[in-house]
């Protein structure tokens, strides 16, 4: 290994100095001998020209096929302010039960449906801050990640239920959804965060007024629907939550 490589070095000083003899003993080969390198310099330029546009060019078709109105990776979205005037403000008020469907170009600016908070009712946090957990009737919103184009449920809501997780249901006691036990299909589908400024994710409260005390209650909850899936063995965050209360 280390031999080949001295010896390249030796054969380069060769050249080297060969070429300053060339150079100065006769005129005409030196021409002939900087015409050589001027050419392999050419070349070696205009290859690296023709990698570089190569290059250039997968990358351009790479970009091309991206569409930054479809998220690649997860859409990073701040949480949407759920305040009553905020969502009165610049969302529109839409009709329950069918998809709020709207055309047009890709770019295009799409209109959010109105989530209040104060739908959530009990759990909404405006009367009672602690969201229930001060009395021990805890409230946990549920969310679902945005899908753009989803159109959530195929024409029936997808809804959500709650049960004990590899224990008795009845220490789980009886759970009160806000505003109902499923995601209205007037919420989708979600046009992604370049063109649908003002989406408001639709929430499900679950206000557990009745978990037995003193007791590690693990609770399920999961959502139901068509291609929805919620039994994934490993996964134990995908269409459903699992989490442990003790209500003291
Ligand atoms: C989104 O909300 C802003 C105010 O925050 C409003 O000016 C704008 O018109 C809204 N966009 C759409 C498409 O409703
Ligand atoms: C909701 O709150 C009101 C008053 O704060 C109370 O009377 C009512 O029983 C609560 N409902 C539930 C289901 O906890
Ligand atoms: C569940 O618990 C209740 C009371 O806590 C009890 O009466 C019932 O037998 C239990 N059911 C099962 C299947 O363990």
């Amino acid at each position: 290994m280390l031999r080949s490589q001295e010896c390249i070095i030796l054969q380069d000083r060769n050249a080297w100095t060969g070429h300053r003899n060339v150079t100065r003993s006769g005129k005409g080969l030196g021409w002939i001998r900087g015409s050589t390198e001027a050419l392999i310099l050419l070349f070696y330029f205009l290859l690296y020209a023709f990698l570089t546009g190569m290059f250039a060019l997968c990358i351009y078709g790479l970009l091309l096929t991206i569409s930054p109105y479809v998220p690649t990776y997860r859409d990073r979205v701040f949480p949407p302010d759920y305040d009553d005037g905020k969502q009165m403000a610049t969302n529109v008020e839409c009709t329950p039960g069918q998809y709020f469907l709207q055309d047009g170009e890709e770019h295009e600016e799409r209109k959010a449906c109105q989530f209040r908070r104060s739908l959530l009712k009990n759990c909404s946090g405006i009367g009672d801050p602690s969201f229930g957990f001060s009395r021990g009737k805890p409230c946990i919103l549920l969310k679902m990640n945005r899908i753009v184009g989803f159109k959530a449920g195929f024409g029936t809501p997808i809804f959500v239920s709650c049960g004990s997780y590899k224990g008795n249901d009845s220490h789980v006691g009886p759970v009160t959804f806000y505003p109902k036990n499923y995601f209205d299909l007037m919420y989708y589908p979600y046009y992604g965060k370049l063109s649908h400024v003002n989406y408001t994710s639709p929430l499900v409260a679950m206000h557990f007024t009745e978990v037995i005390p003193n007791h590690d209650v693990t609770i399920q909850c999961q959502i139901n629907g068509q291609d929805i899936v919620n039994d994934h063995e490993k996964d134990r965050f995908l269409g459903r939550v699992i989490f442990t209360m003790n209500i003291g």
